[in-house]
């Protein structure tokens, strides 16, 4: 039996990268309590399959679930093409169709429509996010004349997680893609960061990408479409506890999370260690 009395916002990631979009949200939603999870054990998903992304990612629901959650914004866009639709679609019903699994995709393409002028927009992201085609389709659904071109760049995530993003090497693999989008089609205005760890990387992106096209990156969109969500949804605003609290927990151990954590939140946090299975 899942809890019924209001609880906090759950917020999920494969591992460090949603805390972009957790600390996006928290400026904009502060009074709310939150738990963050990453599933740092098994990250990346970049490159996982579908079956073992959703898998995990209904894990993790479950777990916020059974910690009191009503609301859980899968902050991670491998999860978010993978185990979404799935998850809402099949799963919730069955849990409790109550509850409620956001994902940052649909709040990303959103916010297209009146950003590009040229229709003619680049994602970048994880191999696993590309391949799902989830952004070209879901842009098709909004925006049937915008036209988009996808990129992986499967080594910024790791630059990232190893701490090399300020680093020479971050150069030529930031240069390397944001040239390979680039060249796909030469009208692209605009470069979209569909992977929450790449907002570490901008100020290198942004070198290395010409003035005049546009970077959009996800975490102040999410929040302002989870401030939207609970305006419209005072049901759901209701079932959200208010105290400003944020726990955090990791399947990875406490110790390593919390090292590489700092990076992302610029202070230091405590963190618990879970299992999901
Ligand atoms: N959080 C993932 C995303 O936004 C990137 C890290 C991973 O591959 O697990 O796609």
């Amino acid at each position: 039996m899942l809890p019924k009395e209001p609880g906090p916002i759950g917020v999920f990631d494969s591992g460090y990268g949603g805390l972009t979009i957790l600390s996006e949200i928290q400026k904009a939603l502060p009074e709310y309590d939150y738990i963050y999870l990453g599933d740092n054990a098994r990250a990346p998903y970049g490159m996982r399959s579908f079956e073992m992304v959703y898998e995990f990612t209904l894990q993790a629901v479950t777990r916020l679930f059974e910690m009191g959650c009503h609301l859980v914004i899968l902050a991670c866009n491998t999860a978010s093409a993978k185990a979404l639709r799935s998850i809402q679609m099949n799963d919730l019903p069955d849990m409790d169709s109550s509850r409620r699994v956001l994902g940052v995709i649909r709040p990303t393409v959103e916010s297209l429509g009146t950003v590009t002028r040229s229709r003619r927009v680049g994602i970048m992201a994880t191999t696993g996010t590309i391949d799902s085609e989830s952004y070209p389709l879901e842009i098709c659904k909004l925006y049937p004349d915008i036209r988009v071109w996808g990129e992986a760049c499967p080594m910024w995530v790791p630059l990232v997680e190893n701490n090399e993003y300020n680093g020479p090497g971050a150069d030529y693999f930031i240069q390397k893609h944001v040239n390979g989008l680039l060249g796909k089609n030469e009208g692209i205005d605009t470069i979209v960061l569909a992977c929450t760890h790449y907002p570490l990387l901008l100020p290198k992106i942004r070198h290395y990408t010409p003035d005049g096209v546009r970077i959009v990156m996800q975490g102040e969109l999410v929040a302002m479409s989870l401030k939207d969500y609970l305006q419209r949804h005072p049901e759901m605003e209701r079932r959200c506890t208010k105290g400003g609290t944020c726990y955090f927990y990791t399947t990875e151990t406490e110790s390593k999370f919390s090292r590489l954590a700092a990076v992302f939140l610029h202070k230091p946090i405590e963190v618990s260690h879970l299992v999901l299975e």
